[in-house]
């Protein structure tokens, strides 16, 4: 549990004095080393919110990076830091709806908001918790947005498009449900019947069970999933979409529209593992026939194909081979590795088990690195040795 910020801190931040001391102190060290003394030297000028000025210091800092430039200034908690969409994705959500008037029903701090703000007429922000409502004012001040306490279960609004990014509920299990979203789906999508709203939920949730009418979109950032968007009907072009961003290139899209037609024939000289975004919106195929690669096994996420293809992991195969223990103990060997990389798909097996009873095999310097593949192929278990070449 992070810090808990009161009304009478945020009163401070915001105030002329707590302005100051921020600003003078932007620099502070804020180490485990240090945050003792930098407590002590905050105390003279913040009194009791001293320990507010230093975590908001210090989320600033961790902000920046993900939110953007414009968060040097913000007010935020941890919790709802690490919930933010990184702005990068919230931008590209953002054009989608650009033009069109919004109102985002659990705003937090304003992250998404922000984002909003760049394209759409009218944004107004609300959320439930009121400590980050008053964040999120703060955050979107010289904005144009307004941001008020509510329940998105209770629309205040009326014209504007809501937008929701319902909690994640720490529920425990693997498969993530409607119900594990804090409001569900089901709820919000009852509270705004008239015009359903656009539902930013967790990349691994169950979508299909859910049967909502419309767009999926599964969109990835630097390789990682990092939501599912439930566009509505009214926004849907396809019924499913992968949206693979890239910190530092143009990134790539792919939908249920494009060809589909592969064959499933046996390993090539790469086999390629694709974005998680292109895997969870189930586009394997899609992105196979896009780059002349075909299955393995009808079944299976990983690719196979001749040429590499100019994004995704791939992995040169050295060697394949019915798995069995020995056989991949003696690939290990003759090429002189000293490290291994396992990967399973479709096998009852532990990688990390493994890895401790191939450490033998191991003999060779550990910049030698081999990857292993281990996979279901039809009804057989099959082993390759590959290995992993660098993204072009
Ligand atoms: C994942 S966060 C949203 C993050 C946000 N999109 C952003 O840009 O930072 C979920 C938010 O939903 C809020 N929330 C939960 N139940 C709510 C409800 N019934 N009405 C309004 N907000 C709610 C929580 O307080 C929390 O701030």
């Amino acid at each position: 549990m992070g810090f808990a910020f009161t009304r009478e801190d945020l009163d401070y931040l915001v105030s002329g004095s707590g302005l100051e001391v921020l600003a003078a102190n932007d620099g502070l060290v804020l180490s485990a080393g240090s945050l003792l003394s930098d407590l002590t030297r905050l105390r003279r000028t913040a009194g009791e919110h001293a320990a507010a000025v230093a975590e908001t210091i210090r989320l600033r800092r961790l902000a920046v990076p993900k939110l953007g430039e414009q968060a040097a200034g913000w007010l935020l908690t941890d919790e709802a830091l690490q919930q933010a969409s990184p702005q990068r994705v919230a931008r590209h959500r953002a054009q989608r709806v650009a033009g069109v008037g919004m109102h985002d029903v659990t705003c937090s701090i304003g992250s998404d908001l922000f984002a909003l703000t760049a394209g759409s007429p009218v944004v107004v922000g609300s959320d439930l918790d009121p400590i980050r409502a008053r964040m999120a004012a703060h955050n979107l001040r010289g904005t144009g947005a307004g941001v008020v306490v509510g329940d998105a279960l209770k629309p205040v609004s009326r014209g504007l498009l809501a937008y929701a990014d319902p909690a994640r509920r720490t529920s425990g299990g693997r498969r993530i449900t409607s119900a594990d979203t804090l409001p569900s789906v089901a709820d919000l999508d009852t509270a705004w019947a008239t015009r359903p709203p656009v539902l930013r939920v967790p990349p691994g949730i169950d979508y299909d069970a859910l049967a909502r009418p419309g767009e999926v979109e599964v969109v990835s950032l630097d390789g990682s999933a990092r939501e599912a968007v439930l566009w509505p009907a009214e926004f849907a072009q396809v019924g499913r979409r992968a949206t693979v961003l890239s910190s530092d290139g143009p990134g790539y899209g792919l939908t249920d529209q494009d060809p589909d037609d592969v064959p499933v024939a046996d390993v090539g000289r790469w086999i390629v593992d694709p974005d998680p975004a292109v895997v969870r919106s189930h586009l394997v195929r899609h992105f196979a026939a896009r780059h002349g690669l075909w299955q393995l096994d009808p079944h299976l996420a990983y690719l196979t194909g001749d040429v590499r293809p100019a994004v995704g992991r791939a992995f040169e195969v050295l060697d394949s081979a019915p798995y069995r223990e020995r056989t991949v103990a003696d690939w290990l060997r003759a090429a002189d590795a000293g490290t291994v990389e396992i990967k399973v798909r479709g096998m009852d097996l532990d990688p990390d088990v493994l890895r401790r009873r191939l450490r033998p095999a191991l003999k060779g310097p550990g910049s030698v690195v081999r990857t292993v593949v281990l996979a279901r192929v039809g009804r057989g278990q099959m082993a390759y040795l590959t290995a992993a070449s660098p993204a072009p």
